[in-house]
């Protein structure tokens, strides 16, 4: 059985993009909570809103907008998803990797992920900020299920290395020569919308993760399906569940993605610059 729906979907919405913009992305950029003005500081050559790719999934969250912006951080032609769809908004699996799949026909051959997230090592402060360098999966469905699409990649991929040797390497140093601190470690994606308890940090914890979030590792998934670098960093918002004597609330995770937006943007722009070398 071929997964022909899925794969006529992408290209329709291929063709909707290439047929009203021709700009050639080296490099895609998923920002996550707080850092949407990214997009708007870097030499802009084209953006298209998500409403206008008939096909395209749009996201409902606030603080987050959906629109691609095409344009150069440096000389590094970036395709910027400024917002993007979450499984717990109600979208399938298929819909949430489809902007990445969509990115990487583009020409995107890095996709570059980020994401507010809770941190769960002991060693990890609010405000921090993590390499991602390997994730855990298991909680949330894999967004490959399904008859394979095999213009896209092979059946059973390989999840070794996920998150590209070289690509980490260029953003810790990028990270040690701006003086911004940098903490390495595993994310899990979990389903949300519900934040954690306190038991499941516990388990999360004996399971080796370091931070936990929402998104990332489904759409890290799918671009490592199609052939492409992958690399994340995590804004850690809050502490998790049980860490702290404070209930969690997506206001203060917005406030201290906001707080921690000016330096995570540095990181990041100096980190994709030196990509395109
Ligand atoms: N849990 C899950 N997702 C999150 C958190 C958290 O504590 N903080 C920011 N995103």
């Amino acid at each position: 059985m071929k997964n022909t729906a899925a794969y006529e979907r992408l290209l329709k919405c291929f063709e909707q993009v290439r047929a009203k913009v021709s700009f050639e992305p080296r490099a895609a950029l998923v920002l996550g909570s707080g850092l949407g003005a990214f997009a708007d500081e870097i030499k802009v050559e084209a953006a298209l809103d998500y409403s206008e790719i008939e096909g395209f999934p749009v996201s409902t969250v606030e603080g987050h907008k959906g629109r691609f912006v095409f344009g150069y951080v440096g000389d590094v032609p970036v395709v910027i998803m400024q917002g993007r769809v979450h499984y717990y908004e109600g979208y399938s699996m298929e819909d949430v990797v489809l902007p990445a799949r969509l990115m990487s026909m583009l020409g995107a051959e890095i996709l570059f992920l980020t994401n507010a997230s809770g941190g769960i090592n002991g060693d990890f402060s609010a405000g921090d900020f993590m390499l991602v360098t390997d994730h855990i999966s298991s909680f949330v469905p894999n967004p490959l299920i399904g008859a394979n699409i095999d213009e896209l990649g092979t059946r059973f991929p390989d999840m070794s290395s996920v998150y590209d040797k070289q690509l980490r390497d260029i953003i810790s140093s990028t990270a040690a020569e701006l003086g911004i601190s940098l903490k390495q470690g595993v994310y899990v994606q979990l389903t949300g919308p519900s934040f954690e308890s306190p038991a499941e940090i516990k388990m999360l914890r004996t399971l080796g993760a370091d931070a936990v979030g929402m998104s990332t590792v489904c759409e890290a998934i799918a671009a490592n399906h199609m052939g492409m670098r992958v690399c994340a960093i995590s804004c850690v918002a809050n502490l998790a569940a049980g860490m702290t004597d404070d209930p969690l609330t997506h206001a203060e995770v917005q406030q201290a993605a906001d707080k921690a937006a000016p330096l995570f943007k540095k990181l990041i722009g100096a980190s994709i610059e030196k990509m395109g070398k």
